[in-house]
């Protein structure tokens, strides 16, 4: 009978230690704690920069199968999930593990609905920024200041208290989005209206004028609300990572969702859509694309929106983006960039240099082409990214608080700068200067 043990052997010591494989196969990074070459050694260690094969949490919330190019949410596949459900939907999923009832939709996008106002002071904080600055800036320092307005969020440990939080998250996400872009366009802000869906809200706040009503187009809405559904959750990305650790300090729900916003507005992580439209603008016409990726494969460039540390297979979320685009497409007219994207795609994936690096396009090499065909300039589009990602950063965090195994994250390092020293006297410096 086999037995679920790894036996390592020390050839240091030449002693032999066994650490149980558990049925995921992982073993306890702290068994590896007891080898020691003596009894004052510290202990052995695992040196994982970047964390590429460290697991860091038991998670229920998201599987994804990176060879077999498969994501679930709570076991349903995301293209299920983004034909029969809307986004609300997915959120309460995310959050509580199962789809809700029609009753539990109805109240949860009640809820929903009545938390999307901002205090009018935070209106004002927004008005503060410059008239140029980053939507990302804004909505980054924005929801760090909520924790101004809603001190009892430090209260972490009482579920009533979370559950109040993560309603006004995720609620007033879409206002904080559209209050930034309206900044930056220097239009006023247009107050939620409760009677449309939460995606046809924002729209209305983002693009209503004079009229006295706003009315989004339904393909519009219904494709934005396909795309949050998408970009809901993605496991121990970069961003939830970051949830997770500001979280474990305890820090309330407002100030680690600033900075998991933080992680993903780098240009590696969510803030790679805006810079997949920068490179199809600079690629200019298809007939430039081979010297475009000759700079690639140079290593003078990367191809912004191509690979993942996780899919080494087509990412099944950009395959659901590329249909919405065509029902996108037929209310907005075709963008011409969707040419250059897609002979890119052709020429990447028969070039050796991406397919031995198994590198394949990502949910941002399709999603800013139909956001920019929707109206949208690239400095909206990793908001619209952070919109619908809140519902995933807040199941991340609140199934973090509630496990009894976590605790403040701290990883260790490896110390590598001088030894013990001390500031010369003045009488050393003397004798060094005689000594030279
Ligand atoms: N273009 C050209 N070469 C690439 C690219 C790319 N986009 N991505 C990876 N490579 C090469 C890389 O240079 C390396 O080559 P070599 O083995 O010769 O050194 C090899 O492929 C492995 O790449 P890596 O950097 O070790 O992979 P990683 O897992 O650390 O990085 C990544 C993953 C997503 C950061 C990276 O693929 C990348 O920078 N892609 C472009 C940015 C992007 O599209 N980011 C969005 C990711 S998906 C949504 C999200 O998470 O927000």
């Amino acid at each position: 009978m086999p037995k679920n043990v790894l036996t390592l052997t020390d050839q240091r010591t030449d002693k032999t230690y066994e650490a149980p494989v558990d049925e995921h196969g992982t073993i306890r990074a702290m068994d590896l704690r007891k080898i020691k070459t003596d009894p004052e050694d510290f202990g052995l260690m695992t040196y994982d920069p970047a964390f590429m094969n460290t697991a860091s949490c038991k998670s229920n919330i998201t599987f994804i199968d990176g060879d077999k190019g498969i994501l679930r949410y709570r076991g349903y596949d995301i293209e299920t999930l983004a034909e029969h459900c809307t986004y609300l939907q997915v959120a309460y999923l995310l959050l509580n593990g199962e789809l809700p009832t029609p009753q539990q939709d109805k109240d949860w996008t009640w809820e929903i609905t009545h938390h999307t106002m901002l205090h009018e002071t935070t209106k004002h904080f927004i008005d503060g920024f410059r008239y140029d600055a980053h939507p990302m800036g804004i909505l980054v320092s924005t929801l760090a200041a909520l924790s101004t307005v809603y001190p009892e969020a430090k209260n972490v440990h009482d579920p009533e208290s979370r559950q109040k939080q993560i309603v006004r998250l995720i609620a007033k996400m879409a206002t904080l989005a559209a209050y930034s872009y309206r900044h930056r366009r220097g239009h006023p802000y247009v107050y939620p209206d409760n009677d449309l869906s939460y995606t046809e809200n924002f729209l209305n706040m983002l693009w209503k004028m004079t009229e006295p009503k706003y009315m989004a187009s339904p393909v519009i809405a219904r494709a934005l609300d396909v795309l949050f559904i998408l970009h809901a959750d993605h496991e121990q990305n970069c961003s939830s990572t970051t949830m997770r650790v500001v979280g474990s300090s305890q820090a309330d729900p407002y100030l680690s969702m600033a900075g998991a916003a933080s992680a993903l507005s780098g240009p590696l992580h969510g803030g790679a859509n805006e810079e997949v439209l920068r490179m199809l603008d600079e690629i200019v016409s298809v007939k430039n694309i081979p010297a475009y990726i000759k700079r690639v494969k140079a290593g003078e460039l990367k191809l912004m929106g191509f690979g993942h540390r996780v899919y080494k297979n087509y990412d099944p979320r950009a395959r659901i983006i590329k249909s919405v685009a065509d029902e996108v497409f037929e209310v907005t007219g075709r963008n011409t960039r969707l040419d250059i994207a897609l002979e890119l795609e052709r020429i990447a994936l028969a070039d050796d240099y991406f397919v031995t690096r198994k590198l394949y396009p990502n949910v941002d090499f399709y999603s800013g082409i139909i956001y920019q065909a929707m109206g949208f300039q690239p400095e909206m589009f990793t908001v619209l990214f952070a919109i619908p990602r809140a519902a995933g950063w807040l199941a991340q965090w609140n199934e973090m608080i509630q496990d009894p195994e976590q605790k403040i994250a701290r990883p260790r390092q490896i110390y590598t700068g001088v030894g013990q020293r001390k500031i010369p006297t003045t009488q050393d410096e003397k004798s060094a200067v005689k000594v030279g």
